[in-house]
């Protein structure tokens, strides 16, 4: 990396309280909830501020700017902006998707065993509906292409995965997974949670048909942010699970509001859910600036030379073994490894504020932008103690 961009992941980290000394902490869990950042902060606190008051025409000024999101959204994951809308959280695109796709008594869904809970429920809810759920079982905890290609039949109508997964890191082939979707008329479904705002795609080259991401995470935004991307020539073909006064093309007209007959927005918006949680998507729009500014490419390379001091603490240990794949092509920004007391080493480093989780047998870390290597040597520190 350029002296130029360093500098500016350097700028980037001190956006950042978590990072600063205040509470000592060294913060390695974005897996589980991304850190705010005092620009977010700002924009919180004016709209908070100017909700005490609403002296400004409130109507229109929570509107302003919502393009404008939905465009860094669509930037992000190589979409177009009216391919592209905004949900509370993940669940919200996998539920457009479970309830709008055009399926039908005895379809088949095919789904991951080790996919994180809100990636199947969706799905186990058609099962009054007579469409039925099929695991694909994975090998080594990582999703396996063989395993997924056996378990199609002609009635299996989708697939729905995640991006990385949440437990060990693993970066899934979208676009080889995408492919064999296309060669046998599925649809493919991504929840992209787990790498929306830090791994780069193309929903378009993977061949997605519908991608949702909380905004809570990797794109390090306030809770109950979110996108969902939905293919443009699938937007008409799927059933409309909801409708809201948001979905249609109501051209900001506050002043004439009963004409009943406005058409859905013919675009990814006929989707959304009034009202939204304003102040939350536009402090939304801070990070994503910020992530845009550096570049999703940027930020993958910063965050694997941090995890490579890492794993190369790891690989040299008598004592820990990596868990996670981290060949380049399923590596992600999170890596998991494990021990023989797990719990026991997780307490230890919780008591020395190293804010990490412990998931699936192993602890998982999870460096974004604002880590350094400060952050990592602190983190061995400790796990030396144990060896
Ligand atoms: C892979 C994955 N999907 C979804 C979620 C959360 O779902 P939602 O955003 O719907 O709360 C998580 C973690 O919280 C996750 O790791």
């Amino acid at each position: 990396m350029t002296e130029n961009i360093e500098n500016k992941f350097k700028s980037a980290r001190k956006l950042f309280p978590v990072t600063g000394n205040k509470k000592n902490i060294t913060y390695l869990n974005c897996a589980s909830t991304g850190p705010l950042c005092k620009p977010i902060k700002k924009v919180l606190d004016d709209f908070y501020e100017a909700g005490l008051y609403l002296d400004k025409n409130w109507d229109y000024a929570a509107f302003a700017d919502l393009d404008k999101i939905r465009k860094l959204g669509a930037r992000m994951i190589g979409a177009r902006a009216d391919e592209v809308g905004f949900g509370f959280q993940t669940g919200y695109g996998l539920n457009i998707a479970a309830f709008g796709l055009p399926l039908k008594r005895g379809d088949e869904i095919l789904l991951s065993d080790i996919e994180f809970p809100s990636n199947v429920y969706p799905w186990l809810a058609l099962k009054e509906r007579g469409i039925k759920v099929k695991f694909v079982k994975s090998e080594n905890r990582f999703f396996d292409i063989d395993n997924f290609k056996k378990a199609i039949e002609k009635k299996s109508r989708a697939l729905s995965l995640s991006f990385v997964q949440f437990f060990n890191g693993y970066k899934n082939d979208l676009m080889e997974i995408g492919k064999i979707c296309r060669d046998h008329g599925m649809y493919f479904i991504v929840d992209g949670i787990q790498g929306c705002g830090v791994e780069t795609i193309d929903v378009h080259k993977c061949g997605i048909d519908i991608f949702a991401a909380g905004a809570q995470k990797w794109m390090l935004s306030p809770q109950g942010t979110g996108l969902f991307y939905i293919r443009r020539d699938l937007q008409k073909k799927l059933k409309m699970p909801f409708a809201s006064w948001l979905s249609v093309d109501w051209k900001l007209n506050f002043t004439d509001l009963f004409h009943y007959d406005l058409p859905f927005f013919d675009s990814a918006r006929r989707f959304e859910m009034g009202s939204y949680p304003y102040s939350h998507v536009h402090a939304m729009a801070a990070a994503l600036e910020l992530i845009d500014s550096l570049g999703i490419e940027n930020i993958q390379r910063h965050n694997h030379r941090l995890l490579d001091i890492l794993i190369a603490y790891l690989k040299a240990s008598d004592y820990y073994h990596i868990v996670s794949n981290i060949k380049s092509k399923h590596r992600s920004s999170i890596l998991a490894f494990a021990c023989d007391n797990v719990g026991e080493v997780h307490k230890k480093l919780l008591e020395n504020k190293i804010i990490c989780a412990h998931r699936e047998g192993a602890i998982r870390v999870a460096v974004h932008l604002y880590n350094d290597e400060t952050d990592i040597k602190r983190l061995i520190a400790v796990l030396d103690e144990f060896e």
